[in-house]
């Protein structure tokens, strides 16, 4: 095979663990029976798969399995939250509260249910990346049904503070989801505790399988409605209808089973990866951190770099290393990232920003070289725009 750049765009995607496309295996030709099939043993071994695979689930968030309902990822999971609550409590109330910094995949939804006549306030955030809790106070109004805010962010990192979100939505009885895309398998996350009423997931982040993720519904104090998003044969508790993708679902669960096992090992050699690579780069002067410094993903290193062009930036560095700059999901658009403007950079500055996600499968070495040519390239680029 020909020399492949390093990759670090593990917040984009990750790659399937092998143990997780081990698990899977069986399940595309051997196992591969219908789960909803209730005649024969091939629809029990399916359904046997899927009620395993959702009582793992439900144990690494502290909820019970009739709680977890299987989507094919945050995407569609989010959209489930926002539009499945809004339709089942717009008599109660017509506004939802989110924040700048999150995911498209929670800010289309809201924007969709804006041209029904939903109004939905945006919470600025601070210089960190971190909302201010004093805003999000002031924005509560009797008719506020819903509060969306993300565990973790896709490109700066940062960790919201869920468990005081929730108690003042819990003050104020309005159900409080969370897009845990990220979150899930690197920080802890339980929904009793944090009080979490819908909490959406996806596996592809986590070395799992494109496709599959899931949405945290709760049921008891509060039980909390949905209005079902897509029709059918009922599958999901009438939530989500659609057969059941047994093999991807499977190794979601394992997946999840082994970032949970590996946790605190990996956040301890992500964090150790991440500050060297930040130790190098910080060398270079006009370079800025993004998000706040520790509250935030132990893999997510996410910089602005002073006087070079973004584009040229990445070309310089694709033979070396995968990177991305602003998110993954829009990387084909050119407009800054709405995530660095939310921060108050400078337009200029949120062009030639990096974002580094760095995985399992990388090593000391690998961010040893991607250090050594991101410094260089830097320092020629900004010569050749001296000589220039
Ligand atoms: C925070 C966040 N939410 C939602 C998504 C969308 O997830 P999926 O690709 O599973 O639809 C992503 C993926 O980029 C994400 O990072």
């Amino acid at each position: 095979m020909s020399h492949r750049p390093i990759y670090l765009d593990n917040h984009a995607t990750t790659s399937v663990d092998v143990r997780v496309l081990a698990a899977m295996l069986p399940y595309f030709t051997e196992h591969f029976g219908n789960p909803s099939s209730i005649n024969h043993v091939y629809g029990w071994e399916a359904e046997a798969a899927v009620k395993k695979s959702r009582e793992i689930l439900a144990e690494a968030i502290n909820a019970t399995p009739e709680e977890i309902v299987f989507t094919s990822g945050a995407t569609e999971a989010n959209n489930l939250a926002i539009k499945g609550v809004a339709e089942a409590y717009f008599q109660k109330g017509q506004h939802i509260i989110t924040v700048a910094t999150e995911h498209n995949a929670v800010l289309d939804p809201c924007k969709y249910l804006q041209t029904l006549g939903f109004e939905i306030t945006i919470l600025p955030v601070q210089k960190d990346g971190l909302i201010d809790l004093t805003q999000l106070e002031k924005a509560f109004r009797p008719d506020t049904i819903l509060v969306s805010v993300m565990a973790a962010n896709n490109e700066i990192g940062v960790l919201q503070p869920l468990t005081e979100i929730s108690g003042m939505c819990r003050e104020r009885g309005v159900i409080f989801h969370s897009d845990a895309a990220q979150a899930i398998g690197k920080i802890s996350l339980d929904v009793q505790a944090m009080q979490i009423d819908l909490m959406s997931f996806t596996a592809h982040k986590l070395y799992g399988p494109k496709g599959i993720g899931a949405l945290y519904v709760r049921r008891r104090n509060p039980r909390v409605q949905l209005a079902p998003q897509q029709h059918g044969g009922g599958h999901e508790r009438g939530m989500r209808s659609g057969t059941l993708y047994t093999p991807q679902i499977v190794g979601f669960a394992k997946a999840v089973e082994i970032a949970l096992q590996a946790q605190a090992t990996e956040n301890e050699y992500l964090t150790q990866l991440r500050q060297r690579l930040w130790e190098q780069l910080s060398q270079l002067e006009g370079i800025y951190l993004n998000g706040h410094p520790t509250q935030r993903l132990a893999g997510n290193l996410n910089i602005s770099i002073e006087g070079v062009d973004g584009a040229a930036l990445l070309l310089g560095l694709q033979p070396v290393m995968a990177v991305s700059s602003g998110s993954a999901c829009s990387s084909a658009t050119t407009a800054p990232s709405h995530v660095l403007t939310a921060l108050g950079h400078a337009e200029q500055l949120a062009y030639a920003s990096l974002r580094f996600g760095i995985g399992r499968f990388n090593t000391a070495e690998e961010i040893e070289q991607v250090a050594q040519h991101t410094i260089s390239t830097v320092q020629s680029l900004r010569k050749q725009k001296i000589l220039a």
